[in-house]
């Protein structure tokens, strides 16, 4: 399948992102490190697990035109937060690991998950968080009520189609409105997810500040989801590749310094990228490093031909070597299974 990557960031865009002076309290160092990435992933994959059992019976209840259960989302996110403060680069992690189950379900997860990893670098308290949270679980709850032929249409959406896919937050707002006690940001949050910045998104056109901080928010991590997730009509698209072409986005789409901050949270290469270093060597990001954001933890597995080689986790940071990162690389093009790494 041919694939349009976009182009990656610049090292000089990529020193220019981490150089953002967005007002924030949590700067790079303060990243979580209470658990390894390998312990995490562990854990969060049994949380992932009973949240998309969730977000398939709400799914499939708005779908059926039943009230749904609000109830179980406060814990779940709850745990997604738990996860983040553990360990975010295992939480980060989860949701591509498991992009390749359904997306209907998998989507309103990671956008939860990215959303409070976001929200965490922006400073939000931890109740804003579990709001925050909760609003990414719904924030696409008004797609179950869109034509599944429209929806999973393998194709290009004719004009029609699309203005039908683009009620989905009015239609999602309106499904949330009828719950009862659900918070105004997280109704804010489903209808605004697709505005943009300059004004150019939709329901609304909303520009700049009238878009709610929380909307903003999963706007972001809304994209990068569905960009790197896999499609029954595309390819996922690697991490830093996604990065990449949001940063060349940023004014347009989103409020000034957020995607600077979500690259941040993400590091410039997320854990899972693969890369092709100095050397020629190819290798797996395994872990970030919070305090150096170019230059994370990978373990090098295959060398310049791409032949396996006894790998070795090596530390890309202050290095006498110089050995550095050239390129993010699309591991399927190789089938690589990076996530193998990780494990
Ligand atoms: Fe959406």
């Amino acid at each position: 399948m041919s694939q349009h990557w976009g182009k990656a960031m610049s090292a000089e865009e990529a020193r220019a992102a981490m150089k953002s002076d967005a007002p924030t309290d949590r700067e790079i160092g303060e990243g979580s490190v209470n658990a390894s990435i390998r312990d995490e992933l562990r854990r969060v994959d049994g949380l992932y697990g009973q949240a998309i059992d969730y977000a398939r019976e709400f799914i499939d209840d708005v779908r059926a035109g039943k009230p749904f259960d609000f109830s179980e989302a406060t814990p779940l996110v709850n745990g997604f937060i738990d996860s983040v403060f553990r360990n975010e680069s295992a939480a980060a992690a989860i949701g591509r690991l498991k992009s390749f189950d359904e997306y209907t379900y998998t989507h309103c997860i990671n956008v939860s998950i990215l959303a409070v990893i976001l929200g965490r670098k922006l400073g939000y308290a931890r109740e804003k968080l579990e709001v925050l949270g909760i609003a990414g679980l719904f924030h696409d709850v008004g797609k179950a009520t869109i034509p599944e032929a429209i929806l999973n249409k393998p194709g290009k959406l004719t004009d029609e189609e699309m203005a039908v896919m683009r009620t989905h937050p009015l239609r999602g707002n309106k499904l949330l409105r009828e719950q009862k006690g659900i918070p105004v940001e997280v109704l804010r949050g489903c209808l605004e997810h697709h505005e943009k910045h300059d004004g150019s998104g939709y329901p609304r056109g909303l520009k700049g500040d009238a878009i709610s901080d929380y909307s903003r928010l999963l706007a972001v991590v809304d994209v990068y989801d569905a960009l790197t997730s896999r499609r029954v009509y595309k390819e996922p698209m690697p991490p830093g590749k996604v990065l990449g072409m949001m940063y060349t986005w940023r004014v347009t789409d989103f409020h000034p310094n957020i995607v600077e901050q979500f690259i941040k949270s993400l590091g410039v290469y997320p854990v899972g990228s693969f890369v092709r270093l100095s050397s020629g060597d190819h290798a797996v990001v395994v872990d970030h490093n919070p305090a150096a954001p170019l230059s994370p933890l990978v373990h090098i597995a295959f060398d310049q031909a791409m032949r396996p080689i006894v790998g070795s986790t090596q530390d890309l940071s202050g290095r006498d070597d110089d050995l550095k990162i050239m390129d993010v690389i699309n591991p399927d093009d190789h089938q690589v299974d990076v996530y193998s790494f990780l494990r």
